[in-house]
């Protein structure tokens, strides 16, 4: 059973409070020692509307960031609530989270409280059982290996550089595992830095470790990718495909009724809007230009026709991923499989508040053959659950960041590590949006 509950605020990758918790499970389950399993909660900068509620302080500590009252619920209410379950029930666990917040966006508790204890609980009861983590959560059919997107160039609320789309990924399709997928991306990614460093551009980085340089938009931005790849000596489309986040509700005037370009309108001279229509279009240009294989929030996280209409445009062809849109929520990622808006879900744990709500997600979008990605947050930690939960949930792709800074190098040197773990049993294999990619 749960014996101790206990969690403090600890910071996160961009120096921000959030929430670390420890939890110790013991006797019923294993000897008088116990094992303690722990958690750090990530955070978003550019969150979906319709995520779950991080509670904050509100006070002048910490800019008004701290999260006191939230590591002051799990170590009352939650543990109240959690004390002497077994921590092998982690859907018992979780409903009894739920219970004690009581409200649908987890407003009362904090998600960043509840998640913090189901995510400790997963942990303690893997050690309780002596299993990789990975092993625990999914069984012995994990043996999954996620295809990284590499998100090797910044911009929008990641970075304060004039590009407008907030990520830009490379994807290591033809590697033959994640070792050398890994081996492949920091290569480009060492590569691109001395290119902009011969263009006289910046190669200061960004929250997820990709560069920010000064560059007029997207289409360069991937121009300046492409060279690297082939500079590298990776043949692109082939060993290295594209994958965008524009985070595209982060660019949307309700009143305009329109996607406002600040980066691209600074770098013309013009003010640059684009309609959903026109923002369509382009993603037609860059997909035909570029091997771009994912577009994730292309369009706002409330404009489900104009998702709709994209996905007829080039859902045969693109991943679209909803992460905004979707926020993780089965709720709203039902209503997309029933519209067929985009055909793909990004998974943030932190989006709706408990593991077990994040694996039903999962399982509801590969039920309705839409694909998953797992994810990090832009505010990172040095935990790794993230890592044995890609490999768990089977998605085939992570999210994770650059190959550079330390939250991020974390989940894929953890990935490192399972791969060994599965030895001649694991595999590595990305499928396209129509089967296998690899030509
Ligand atoms: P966030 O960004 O963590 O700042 O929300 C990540 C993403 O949009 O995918
Ligand atoms: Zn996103």
């Amino acid at each position: 059973p749960i014996r101790k509950v206990y969690a403090r605020e600890v910071l996160d990758s961009r120096g921000n409070p959030t929430v670390e918790a420890e939890i110790t499970v013991g006797e019923g389950i294993v000897g008088k020692d116990g094992y303690t399993g722990r958690a750090i909660v990530p955070s978003g900068a550019s969150t979906g509307k319709f995520e779950a509620l991080e509670l904050r302080d509100a006070e002048p500590r910490y800019r008004g960031l701290g999260v006191q009252r939230a590591v002051e619920h799990v170590n009352t209410v939650l543990a109240d609530a959690v004390l002497g379950e077994n921590a092998l029930c982690q859907s018992r666990i979780d409903c009894l989270l739920l219970e004690a917040d009581g409200t649908e966006k987890k407003e009362h508790m904090g998600a960043n409280a509840i998640l913090a204890v189901s995510l400790a609980v997963a942990d303690a009861a893997a050690k309780a059982m002596r299993m990789p983590l990975y092993q625990y959560l999914g069984g012995c059919k994990s043996t999954q290996l996620p295809v990284p997107m590499m998100n090797i160039l910044n911009g929008g609320k990641h970075a304060d550089n004039t590009v407008d789309f907030q990520e830009f990924m490379i994807m290591p399709v033809g590697a033959c595992c994640f070792k050398e997928g890994l081996r492949m991306c920091a290569e480009v990614y060492h590569t691109l830095k001395e290119f902009l460093k011969e263009r006289k551009l910046s190669a200061a980085v960004g929250d997820e470790g990709g560069f920010a340089p000064d560059v007029q938009g997207a289409k360069e931005a991937l121009a300046m990718m492409a060279e690297a790849v082939k500079r590298a000596g990776y043949t692109l489309g082939k060993d290295i495909c594209f994958a965008i986040d524009v985070a595209a509700s982060e660019l949307y005037e309700e009143d305009k009724k329109a996607y406002y370009f600040p980066g691209e309108s600074f770098m013309t001279g013009t003010e640059v809007y684009r309609t959903a229509e026109e923002m369509t279009a382009y993603y037609e240009e860059l997909t035909e230009t570029f091997p771009v294989l994912s577009i994730e929030d292309g369009l706002d996280q409330e404009d489900w026709e104009g998702w709709q209409r994209l996905t007829q445009r080039l859902g045969q062809k693109v991943q679209l991923v909803g992460d905004d849109l979707f926020v993780t929520n089965t709720e709203r990622i039902a209503r997309g499989i029933t519209m067929g808006a985009g055909n793909a879900v990004l998974i943030k744990v932190n989006q709706i508040g408990t593991l077990t709500e994040a694996m039903e997600a999962v399982e509801l979008a590969h039920k309705a053959g839409y694909r998953t990605i797992l994810s990090h947050r832009s505010g990172e930690s040095e935990d790794t659950f993230l890592a044995d939960l890609a490999v768990a949930a089977g998605s085939g792709q992570i999210k994770a960041g650059a190959p550079c800074r330390g939250e991020r190098t974390a989940k894929y040197n953890r990935l490192l590590a399972i791969e060994d773990m599965l030895g001649e049993t694991a595999c590595y294999d990305y499928k396209g949006i129509n089967g296998n990619l690899r030509k």
